[in-house]
């Protein structure tokens, strides 16, 4: 199996996730491992002194080291988090004012479709969603009115890459724009927005960065000063923080990401591999693969591929049935980027919110099966998957 040259990682990351934010001297006693603050209140010495907690809401110490932390892996100024990846994005959104226009990658994780669809488009948020494939469709797409750009990249679960720095290029020509993108598939060990002209990076940390599937969280991060203002605002006003037991949590699975997110691009990108020359499937999605449509794209922008991929099985929903009712390693479930490997049906499972129009254009069928690459021994994934396969098509 060849190797894929992706660009190349610069040191010091791994460091950066153990070390960042972390400064034992931080906490009474020095503890080498952070320790976890629950009190939801914190003691004032007078009416207008304190050591800078004040209320568990607006701030509090477990939290405010994970933030930390998060901001330096993506060499952003400032991170916030959240209660939940959508939490980070109705915050995000909230910048906005009623009338104003967004325009949005027309292929992403279904949840954020369907609050844009549903919940901002009732606050007279205008979504309109494009073909972010091409710099140019995004750029023609942008009003008098249009206040952000949401991007989403690789999309979910089409796999197609975006570029990130041609479209920073074309939108900021425009003053007054914040491109967002959704960094949740890749995390900044592999993609990290900022460096490429994005104004804000948003996460579902439930997925990659949390990596055990036991916590549900979001994050912002961003380098201006201004947006990060603005946000810190909203974070205590629409209050849709995270608890500091999950905090710890998050904080923890951080120092292993590093070591993760190598095992998940290595065997997805086997995984790839292997069943783009299985007879039973037409089709592999990988940004990996040089079969790709964006490949030289994703080798240019991205550090290297995460576990998460799709691809087109022969047959239709019964075939599909069949082939998760045999999966033995592989569980059938949504979410991804836990250390387990997970297999689902995105025109069924997470995008069933999606209008079937919308399904149909993007390819979104019921032979698309979306797969998170865990960290088991790859070759027992891929026994797995090919006798599956095998028992779909001889249904
Ligand atoms: C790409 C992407 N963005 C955002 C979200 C929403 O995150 P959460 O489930 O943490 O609210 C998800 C969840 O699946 C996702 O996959």
């Amino acid at each position: 199996m060849s190797e894929v040259q992706f660009k190349k990682q610069p040191k010091g990351f791994a460091t950066k996730a153990i070390h960042a934010g972390q400064e034992p001297e931080q906490w009474s006693g020095n503890p080498v491992i952070p320790p976890i603050t629950m009190s939801t209140t914190f003691k004032q010495y007078d009416l207008d002194n304190h050591k800078g907690f004040v209320y568990g809401r607006s701030g509090n110490p477990t939290r405010n080291m994970l933030e930390k932390c998060l901001a330096a892996l993506d060499d952003g100024k400032y991170c916030l988090t959240f209660a939940s990846g959508l939490g980070a994005t109705t915050t995000i959104v909230s910048l906005l004012n009623a009338g104003d226009h967004l325009v949005v990658t027309d292929d992403l994780y279904g949840g954020t479709s369907r609050f844009l669809r549903t919940v901002a488009n009732r606050m007279n948020i205008e979504a309109e969603f494009v073909d972010a494939t091409d710099a140019q469709v995004v750029a023609k797409a942008i009003k008098p009115n249009t206040k952000m750009v949401w991007l989403e990249t690789p999309t979910n679960p089409s796999m197609k890459v975006v570029d990130i720095e041609a479209i920073c290029k074309l939108v900021h020509k425009t003053p007054g724009i914040i491109v967002v993108v959704d960094n949740t598939f890749l995390s900044p060990y592999f993609q990290r927005p900022l460096e490429l002209g994005a104004d804000v990076v948003m996460y579902s940390v439930t997925k990659y960065l949390n990596g055990h599937s036991d916590v549900i969280m979001g994050a912002a991060i961003t380098s201006d000063d201004n947006i990060h203002q603005r946000l810190r605002y909203l974070q205590n006003s629409m209050g849709i923080v995270p608890s500091p037991f999950d905090c710890f949590q998050v904080n923890r699975s951080l120092k292993t990401l590093a070591l993760r997110m190598e095992q998940h691009h290595k065997s997805s990108l086997k995984v790839a591999q292997h069943l783009e020359k299985s007879p039973y499937v037409v089709k592999v999605l990988h940004p990996g693969l040089p079969s790709h449509p964006q490949h030289k794209l994703a080798l240019r922008q991205c550090y290297g591929h995460s576990g998460i991929m799709s691809f087109y099985i022969k047959g239709g929903l019964e075939e599909a049935k069949t082939f998760f009712k045999n999966l033995k390693v592989f569980t059938l479930a949504e979410s991804l980027g836990g250390y387990e490997s997970l297999a689902e049906l995105p025109s069924i499972m997470t995008h069933a919110s999606v209008p079937e129009e919308q399904r149909k254009k993007l390819g979104i069928s019921d032979s698309l099966i979306r797969l998170s690459v865990g960290l088991e021994n790859v070759e027992d994934l891929i026994e797995d998957l090919d006798q599956a396969l095998k028992a779909s098509a001889a249904k």
